[in-house]
């Protein structure tokens, strides 16, 4: 199994740059995917209260034959949860759904600027990491602003931000922002769904270039970008494909190449997070 590239944060704390995406990962068949992922090579397995699976993924990480203790375990805290009393039952409940004695990871899954609760949200997330039950701590769709606030008032940055990002989406900016914080860059909807984007030109005379799939030429470019994609697959043709494009080495002008597909309006669908609230 070829060790995949790692990227470091602030604290030490370090991600490969392909890990397992879960949304729609339900039940007996998404217990079995998420093992078969793991037995396959994946270290890191995303999830979160509200895609309701975060039993099956608890499951999928006991069932495999991998060390429970090499896997990194994510999942993230709702939106109708950031109040103190309600994020403290809910970071514990996530854990028992998960059936681990610690998270490894746990992010607040979206700021809600409007609903403005996620500086409490973010205490009572410290307050469990000093507690031991969670080891990691980060956010999702965090802009810049709401990551300097959550430093200004509590003193802790997080380590992860997981953000809509894929060539559509590139987030030039808000990488370099992470990169000068070492906040690692999450990549979610990393091959856009799977959609239009893997038909695109561009993508596909990469790919074609690197005797390779679309998805796989899109993933390299994450890696290129020194991002962790968490391409969700229920396949396991799907799920060993793109953890092999960790090996694919992108040059420079094919990754602006990739890069120029982005736009404004790239976002796959209305979840700006200045105005989006996620219940
Ligand atoms: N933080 C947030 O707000 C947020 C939002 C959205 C998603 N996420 C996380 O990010 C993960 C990934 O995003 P996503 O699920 O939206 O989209 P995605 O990973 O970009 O795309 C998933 C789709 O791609 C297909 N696929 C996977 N590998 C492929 C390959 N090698 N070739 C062709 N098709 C392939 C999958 O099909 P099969 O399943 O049939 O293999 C599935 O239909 C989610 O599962 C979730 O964990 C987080």
């Amino acid at each position: 199994m070829t060790a995949l590239p790692l990227r470091t944060a602030h604290n030490g704390f370090t991600l490969p740059a392909i890990g397992l995406g879960t949304y729609r990962l339900n039940g007996d068949a998404g217990a079995a995917a998420i093992a078969a992922g793991i037995d396959a090579g994946y270290r890191l397995v995303d999830s979160a209260f509200n895609y309701e699976n975060e039993g099956t993924v608890g499951r999928g990480v006991a069932d495999a034959a991998t060390d429970r203790a090499e896997v990194i375990v994510t999942t993230k805290l709702p939106g109708r949860h950031h109040p103190s009393e309600k994020a403290r039952w809910s970071i514990e409940e996530s854990r028992f759904r998960l059936g681990l004695d610690a998270t490894d990871l746990h992010l607040i899954h979206w700021p809600n600027p409007i609903q403005d609760e996620y500086v409490q949200a973010w205490a009572a997330l410290v307050e469990a990491r000093e507690r031991g039950t969670v080891r990691q701590i980060g956010v999702s769709n965090f802009l810049p602003e709401h990551l300097e606030r959550l430093e200004r008032e509590t003193g802790v940055l997080p380590v992860v931000n997981q953000i809509e990002l894929h060539p559509y989406f590139p987030q030039a900016e808000q990488l370099e922002y992470h990169r000068e914080h070492g906040i690692i860059t999450e990549a979610w909807s990393p091959i856009g769904r799977a959609k239009a984007l893997l038909d695109e030109a561009v993508i596909v005379e990469v790919a074609r270039a690197h005797d390779i799939a679309p998805a796989q030429a899109v993933l390299a470019w994450h890696v290129a970008r020194g991002s962790v994609a968490i391409p969700k697959a229920s396949s396991l043709e799907h799920q060993k494909a793109n953890l092999a494009a960790a090996s694919v080495v992108l040059d420079d002008a094919e990754v602006e190449a990739i890069s120029a597909l982005g736009r404004p309006d790239g976002r796959l669908f209305d979840a700006d997070p200045r105005t989006h609230e996620e219940s």
